[in-house]
Protein backbone atom coordinates (compact mmCIF):
# COMPACT_ATOMS: atom_id res chain seq x y z
CA UNK A 1 0.00 0.00 0.00
CA UNK A 2 1.68 3.79 -1.08
CA UNK A 3 0.51 6.30 1.80
CA UNK A 4 1.22 9.90 -0.10
CA UNK A 5 2.80 12.15 2.85
CA UNK A 6 3.43 15.90 1.68
CA UNK A 7 6.51 13.93 -0.25
CA UNK A 8 7.94 11.74 -0.89
CA UNK A 9 5.70 8.69 -1.93
CA UNK A 10 6.35 6.62 0.69
CA UNK A 11 5.73 2.51 0.32
CA UNK A 12 5.07 0.56 3.27
CA UNK A 13 6.13 -3.87 3.26
CA UNK A 14 5.92 -6.39 5.77
CA UNK A 15 8.55 -8.47 4.17
CA UNK A 16 12.00 -8.42 3.12
CA UNK A 17 11.15 -10.31 0.01
CA UNK A 18 12.29 -8.50 -3.58
CA UNK A 19 14.49 -6.42 -1.46
CA UNK A 20 18.01 -6.06 -2.96
CA UNK A 21 21.67 -4.91 -1.21
CA UNK A 22 21.52 -2.27 -3.10
CA UNK A 23 18.54 -0.43 -1.49
CA UNK A 24 19.90 -0.25 1.82
CA UNK A 25 22.64 2.10 1.67
CA UNK A 26 23.11 5.00 3.85
CA UNK A 27 21.51 3.20 7.61
CA UNK A 28 23.56 2.33 11.26
CA UNK A 29 24.31 6.33 11.36
CA UNK A 30 26.58 6.82 14.00
CA UNK A 31 27.84 2.94 14.90
CA UNK A 32 31.35 2.61 15.49
CA UNK A 33 31.30 -0.35 12.97
CA UNK A 34 28.44 -0.48 9.86
CA UNK A 35 27.52 -3.92 8.89
CA UNK A 36 27.43 -3.67 5.01
CA UNK A 37 23.77 -3.45 2.59
CA UNK A 38 24.45 -7.08 2.33
CA UNK A 39 24.64 -7.77 5.96
CA UNK A 40 21.33 -5.48 6.90
CA UNK A 41 19.21 -7.61 3.80
CA UNK A 42 20.54 -10.87 6.09
CA UNK A 43 19.33 -9.58 8.84
CA UNK A 44 15.67 -7.83 7.22
CA UNK A 45 15.50 -11.97 6.08
CA UNK A 46 16.62 -13.29 9.11
CA UNK A 47 14.17 -11.53 11.85
CA UNK A 48 10.21 -12.75 12.11
CA UNK A 49 8.85 -9.65 11.99
CA UNK A 50 10.23 -6.63 9.38
CA UNK A 51 8.50 -3.59 8.00
CA UNK A 52 10.33 -1.29 5.18
CA UNK A 53 9.43 2.25 3.91
CA UNK A 54 10.70 2.68 0.53
CA UNK A 55 10.81 5.89 -1.54
CA UNK A 56 9.20 5.16 -4.56
CA UNK A 57 10.71 7.30 -6.55
CA UNK A 58 14.26 6.47 -5.52
CA UNK A 59 13.78 3.02 -4.82
CA UNK A 60 15.71 3.11 -1.51
CA UNK A 61 14.56 1.78 1.61
CA UNK A 62 14.57 5.03 4.15
CA UNK A 63 13.26 3.44 6.85
CA UNK A 64 12.82 0.06 8.44
CA UNK A 65 12.20 -1.80 12.24
CA UNK A 66 12.62 -5.56 13.25
CA UNK A 67 11.97 -8.07 15.58
CA UNK A 68 13.28 -11.55 16.56
CA UNK A 69 10.42 -13.54 18.39
CA UNK A 70 10.26 -16.92 19.62
CA UNK A 71 6.48 -16.58 17.87
CA UNK A 72 4.69 -17.38 21.33
CA UNK A 73 5.19 -15.13 24.27
CA UNK A 74 8.23 -13.46 23.43
CA UNK A 75 9.48 -10.60 20.88
CA UNK A 76 12.45 -8.11 20.84
CA UNK A 77 12.47 -4.74 18.92
CA UNK A 78 16.24 -4.96 17.34
CA UNK A 79 16.70 -2.42 15.49
CA UNK A 80 14.66 1.02 14.25
CA UNK A 81 16.22 3.29 11.89
CA UNK A 82 14.70 6.47 9.46
CA UNK A 83 16.78 7.99 7.15
CA UNK A 84 18.30 11.45 8.47
CA UNK A 85 17.00 13.05 5.75
CA UNK A 86 13.35 11.24 5.67
CA UNK A 87 13.17 11.83 9.99
CA UNK A 88 10.40 13.86 11.63
CA UNK A 89 7.61 12.77 8.23
CA UNK A 90 5.74 9.96 10.00
CA UNK A 91 7.95 7.19 8.99
CA UNK A 92 9.27 5.77 12.15
CA UNK A 93 5.59 5.97 13.97
CA UNK A 94 4.46 4.01 10.95
CA UNK A 95 7.19 0.98 10.68
CA UNK A 96 6.67 0.89 14.68
CA UNK A 97 2.52 1.00 14.70
CA UNK A 98 2.89 -2.04 11.62
CA UNK A 99 5.63 -3.68 13.59
CA UNK A 100 3.30 -3.60 17.04
CA UNK A 101 0.22 -4.35 15.09
CA UNK A 102 2.25 -7.96 13.93
CA UNK A 103 3.15 -8.61 17.42
CA UNK A 104 -0.35 -7.81 19.53
CA UNK A 105 -0.63 -11.38 20.22
CA UNK A 106 2.48 -11.87 22.37
CA UNK A 107 2.83 -11.48 26.12
CA UNK A 108 6.25 -9.55 26.04
CA UNK A 109 7.79 -6.66 23.66
CA UNK A 110 10.59 -5.68 24.62
CA UNK A 111 13.64 -3.13 23.37
CA UNK A 112 17.09 -1.91 24.31
CA UNK A 113 17.60 1.64 23.65
CA UNK A 114 19.68 4.84 24.63
CA UNK A 115 17.88 7.01 27.03
CA UNK A 116 17.15 9.72 24.58
CA UNK A 117 15.03 7.35 22.99
CA UNK A 118 12.93 6.23 25.76
CA UNK A 119 10.28 9.17 24.99
CA UNK A 120 9.89 8.13 21.32
CA UNK A 121 8.86 4.59 22.58
CA UNK A 122 6.87 5.60 24.79
CA UNK A 123 5.01 6.94 22.38
CA UNK A 124 3.74 3.52 21.51
CA UNK A 125 2.72 2.16 24.49
CA UNK A 126 6.27 1.17 25.82
CA UNK A 127 7.38 1.20 29.28
CA UNK A 128 10.78 2.07 30.90
CA UNK A 129 12.49 -1.00 32.08
CA UNK A 130 16.07 -2.39 33.24
CA UNK A 131 18.00 -4.43 30.96
CA UNK A 132 21.25 -6.48 30.55
CA UNK A 133 23.37 -6.75 27.37
CA UNK A 134 26.72 -7.83 26.37
CA UNK A 135 28.05 -5.76 22.67
CA UNK A 136 30.42 -7.50 20.59
CA UNK A 137 31.65 -4.75 18.24
CA UNK A 138 34.26 -6.75 15.88
CA UNK A 139 31.41 -9.81 15.43
CA UNK A 140 29.03 -7.36 13.25
CA UNK A 141 28.79 -8.76 10.37
CA UNK A 142 30.93 -7.01 7.15
CA UNK A 143 31.59 -3.89 9.75
CA UNK A 144 33.27 -1.52 8.70
CA UNK A 145 34.39 1.34 10.71
CA UNK A 146 32.16 4.21 10.47
CA UNK A 147 32.30 7.53 11.52
C1 LIG B 1 13.93 7.54 16.35
C2 LIG B 1 13.59 7.56 14.85
C3 LIG B 1 13.40 6.14 14.35
C4 LIG B 1 12.30 8.35 14.66
O1 LIG B 1 11.90 8.25 13.30
P1 LIG B 1 11.07 9.42 12.59
O2 LIG B 1 10.58 8.90 11.29
O3 LIG B 1 11.87 10.67 12.57
O4 LIG B 1 9.87 9.59 13.62
P2 LIG B 1 8.42 10.15 13.31
O5 LIG B 1 8.48 11.12 12.18
O6 LIG B 1 7.48 9.03 13.18
O7 LIG B 1 8.10 10.85 14.66
C5 LIG B 1 8.57 12.10 14.86
C6 LIG B 1 8.03 12.54 16.20
O8 LIG B 1 8.76 11.85 17.21
C7 LIG B 1 9.47 12.77 17.98
N1 LIG B 1 10.77 12.22 18.28
C8 LIG B 1 11.76 11.95 17.42
N2 LIG B 1 12.82 11.46 18.08
C9 LIG B 1 12.48 11.42 19.38
C10 LIG B 1 13.14 11.03 20.58
N3 LIG B 1 14.40 10.55 20.56
N4 LIG B 1 12.47 11.13 21.74
C11 LIG B 1 11.20 11.60 21.78
N5 LIG B 1 10.53 12.00 20.68
C12 LIG B 1 11.17 11.91 19.51
C13 LIG B 1 9.58 14.02 17.13
O9 LIG B 1 9.72 15.17 17.93
C14 LIG B 1 8.25 14.02 16.40
O10 LIG B 1 7.25 14.50 17.25
P3 LIG B 1 5.88 15.17 16.66
O11 LIG B 1 5.18 14.11 15.86
O12 LIG B 1 5.12 15.54 17.89
O13 LIG B 1 6.31 16.32 15.83
C15 LIG B 1 14.70 8.29 14.04
O14 LIG B 1 14.93 9.56 14.62
C16 LIG B 1 16.00 7.53 13.94
O15 LIG B 1 16.17 6.71 13.04
N6 LIG B 1 16.95 7.80 14.84
C17 LIG B 1 18.27 7.18 14.81
C18 LIG B 1 18.23 5.71 15.17
C19 LIG B 1 17.54 5.45 16.49
O16 LIG B 1 17.66 6.21 17.44
N7 LIG B 1 16.80 4.31 16.51
C20 LIG B 1 15.99 3.91 17.64
C21 LIG B 1 16.74 3.37 18.80
S1 LIG B 1 17.70 1.97 18.52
Amino acid sequence: MACRDASPVIEYRETAEGLEARQLAGFFVDWLRQPTPEAHLDILHRSANVVVAIDQESDRVVGFVTAISDGVLSAYISLLEVLPEYQGRGIGSEVMRRLLKQLEGLYMVDTLCDVDVQAYYARFGMRRATGMRIRRYDRIPGGETGG
